[in-house]
């Protein structure tokens, strides 16, 4: 089932421009990856597929229909979908997690908790784990029940938006695997959300590479972006991470980290900020960024933060320094020491230096 994107715009109440003009073709039967920096519109562009955001401008057409011909509701019932930490309910057991949308649709419960067990199986967990509740997996486990959930739906789309970001390197590898090897069973139609250069030329048949602002800077199969970058934009974030990837064993010592702009919840602001700050709590762990010019009357509380990206563990190799730069909504990574307390900040572009300044390490 293609989905077209045709001039898709979205600008939030606020003037923000999320989206701007999205054109572009997601072919049936295929994996195409939305991969750039936070805040390009990867979410937005997902969401608008599925009605849970609705475009200020142009048409998204699921196997030539406009969307907006369907009734929401049934639409998202029918499109499978998975977020990191997986969103699955808290209080329901794993296999009643993953018989929600069997039953939604008026499955009678035995043959909705027979097909969950099915799919638990697809997706590699054995069947005792279905009794268990989510927070007795771990968080690679959880992804895979996240994933069972969303085949569930039994829809030819699946929308995946950063479903293995949270878990670690290896599992994250084990989960792109198992994808793609359920994909040549399954043949789907799959939308995927990443920061991640690399997990994007894994796993897609094609990739778009946006920008901040909205734009689609370019789409195309994983060898056009990685060897014809159309600018340097695209050439800084698909290039030189392509060479960092062979960059795994250096360490971003040579990072200059520089002083974190700290803010403690509980605390109240003297005044506007003019930039982001990182709110810590009272062991100096972070808990999410606070935007350019919050109002904040009274004390600052979590509610009032924006999810931080990944954090990079000092001594740690260099790539998680330029992950968590590239996920981090100020575009600043926030260092951390083993105990996650906040060292400090760093850009990518200050990681990307330390890499061009060890030529013979890139593996181009
Ligand atoms: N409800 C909203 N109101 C106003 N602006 C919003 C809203 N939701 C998102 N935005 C803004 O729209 C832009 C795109 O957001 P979006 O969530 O689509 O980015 P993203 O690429 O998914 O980022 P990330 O990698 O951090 O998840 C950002 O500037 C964001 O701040
Ligand atoms: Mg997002």
């Amino acid at each position: 089932m293609a989905i077209e994107f045709q001039g898709v715009t979205k600008q939030y109440p606020d003037g923000t421009v999320a989206v701007d003009n999205l054109n572009l073709t997601v072919e049936d039967g295929t994996i195409t990856v939305f991969v750039g920096p936070s805040g390009c519109g990867k979410t937005t562009s997902l969401r608008m597929i599925n009605r849970m955001i609705e475009p200020t401008g142009g048409t998204v057409l699921l196997d030539g229909k406009d969307v907006r011909d369907s009734d929401p509701a049934l639409l998202r019932r029918g499109i499978g979908y998975v977020i990191q930490h997986a969103g699955l309910f808290p209080h329901r057991t794993v296999l009643d997690n993953v018989a929600t949308v069997p039953l939604l649709t008026g499955w009678d419960k035995s043959k909705a908790r027979k097909r969950a067990a099915e799919l638990l199986e697809t997706v590699g967990l054995p069947a005792e784990l279905g009794k268990r509740y989510p927070a007795q997996l771990s968080g690679g486990q959880q992804q895979r029940v996240g994933v069972a959930r969303a085949l569930a739906a039994d829809s030819p789309v699946l929308l995946m938006d950063e479903p293995f970001s949270a878990v670690d390197p290896i599992v994250r590898e084990e989960l792109q695997d198992e994808l793609l090897r359920l994909q040549t069973q399954l043949g789907k139609t799959i939308v995927f959300v990443t920061h991640d250069i690399d997990e994007a030329v894994r796993l897609g048949d094609k990739v778009a590479v946006m920008r901040v602002g909205g734009k689609l800077a370019q789409y195309g199969t994983p060898s056009d972006v990685l060897r014809h970058p159309v600018d340097d934009f695209v050439a800084s974030f698909v290039g030189k991470d392509r060479g960092y990837r062979g960059l795994s064993f250096l360490s971003a010592d040579d990072v200059e980290v520089k002083d974190a702009p700290k803010v403690e919840v509980g605390s109240t602001l003297s005044g506007p900020n003019s930039e982001w700050l990182i709110a810590v709590n009272d062991a100096g762990q972070p808990r999410g960024w606070l935007p350019p010019n919050s109002t904040v009357d009274g004390p600052i509380s979590e509610a009032s933060l924006v999810a931080g990206g990944s954090l990079y563990e000092q001594g740690t190799p260099i790539r998680g320094a330029l992950d968590a730069a590239l996920s981090s909504p100020a575009s600043l990574g926030v260092v951390v020491d083993a105990d996650h307390k906040v060292l400090g900040v760093v850009t990518a572009r200050q990681v990307l230096d330390v890499i061009e300044g060890h030529p013979q390490a890139v593996n181009e």
